[in-house]
């Protein structure tokens, strides 16, 4: 979306993350609406001071339950219990700690915890978000019948712009209608599936949901295979590191989607590791993708161009035991005879230099190998 955000993809947290853990079994309603500004305020503090902020995070974002009725002119009314203050009030803090919030809504009559969604007060709603200092908005797609999302995302895309505050506008239709087509020129970003839950399976469906669609990302206009489950305790720390790895090269939103105010500190070195957002932030904007399969997909070699013409792969071994992976240059369209220097971005420091191809020795099960080739 040409309103001048997204040109790098969108780094922050949201508020699912309560939900997240109990998600490994259960649906999301279950402990959906267990949100309030304590929470939302503590979170933006700990982003601030914990080094995430540094690392390049941003969004502070308000995920469903925070909505409660309207007034009598349509004006959507915040939670009284959980949002006692109102929406400005939080916005005010976050802005204090020079951080930005985002909020969610739905296109539909309800949101998909049976709040007000905002079907027919689209107008009305965008200018609220905008006199309260909304920087985001997410936007469901639950109890929208028979409507259209391009049609209806359109109408709040149009809402949003109409006044004149920059707002990133974030699509969740869990890829109905093939968002990746039409999304880029509605939204700043779109998810491509359905949620995403802390565990290995649900992360590899997503993961393999991205393969055919690569290509359709773009600066301003992002693929979101949903946010980051790194921390929630529901994987291993070698599944987290592929799973933050792999969103990093696809050039995935990075929402942290677990406890900011209790995060341990192998979490936190995850998710602010700096070599690694660096490919996620790069300012080329194109996306990774999977170049090359052995053993039926097993182990996969994931690559993405860079600007400054070094390319960045991502050896991912998704067996249930360690293998050998092999990166021949040609499959990064660089010429077998080539000698380049291969560096560990995890453990920032140059591996060595190499002709032809490289072998990163021993990945573990599940785990991965990020390198860049320059
Ligand atoms: C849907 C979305 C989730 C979350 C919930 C809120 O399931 O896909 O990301 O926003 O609704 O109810």
């Amino acid at each position: 979306l040409n309103n001048g955000l997204g040109l790098t993809p969108q780094m922050g947290w949201n508020s699912n993350w309560i939900n997240s853990y109990y998600l490994i079994t259960y649906s999301w309603n279950y402990f959906a609406c267990n949100i309030n500004e304590t929470v939302i305020m503590e979170t933006a503090k700990a982003m601030a001071t914990n080094g995430m902020k540094d690392a390049g995070y941003v969004y502070v974002n308000i995920d469903d339950c925070w909505a409660e009725s309207r007034d009598k002119n349509g004006v959507i009314q915040p939670d009284s219990n959980t949002f006692p203050n109102g929406i400005a009030y939080i916005a005010d803090y976050v802005h204090g700690l020079g951080l930005k919030l985002g909020i969610y809504t739905d296109a539909g009559t309800e949101t998909c915890a049976g709040r007000p969604g905002s079907f027919g007060y689209e107008q009305i709603d965008a200018q609220t978000y905008a006199s309260w200092g909304i920087d985001y908005l997410k936007e469901d797609w639950c109890n929208t019948g028979s409507n259209q999302p391009l049609s209806r995302y359109s109408i709040m895309s149009q809402a949003l712009n109409a006044t004149g505050r920059p707002i990133f506008f974030s699509l969740c239709d869990w890829g109905t209608d093939n968002p990746w087509e039409w999304g880029p020129t509605v939204g700043n970003s779109f998810r491509t599936t359905g949620d995403i839950k802390d565990n290995w399976a649900s992360f590899m469906n997503n993961l393999n949901l991205q393969i055919p669609i690569t290509s359709y990302s773009q600066v301003g206009g992002w693929n979101d295979p949903d946010m980051l489950e790194v921390g929630n305790g529901g994987m291993t720390t070698t599944e987290y590191i592929s799973h933050f790895s792999l969103w990093s090269i696809l050039n995935a939103p990075l929402i942290a989607g677990n406890d900011l105010r209790n995060i341990d500190q192998t979490t936190l070195s995850i998710l602010t590791a700096p070599e690694v957002i660096a490919v996620n932030q790069d300012p080329l904007g194109k996306q990774g993708a999977l170049v090359r399969s052995y053993n039926g997909g097993l182990q996969q070699v994931w690559a993405k161009p860079m600007a400054d013409g070094s390319r960045v792969v991502v050896l991912f071994n998704t067996d249930s035991i360690s293998a050998d992976i092999q990166l021949e240059w040609v499959d990064i369209y660089v010429q077998n005879t080539a000698t380049m220097t291969v560096r560990d971005l995890w453990a920032r420091s140059d591996v060595g230099q190499y002709t032809g191809s490289y072998v990163s020795l021993n990945v573990p099960s599940h785990g991965c190998a990020m390198l860049k080739i320059y």
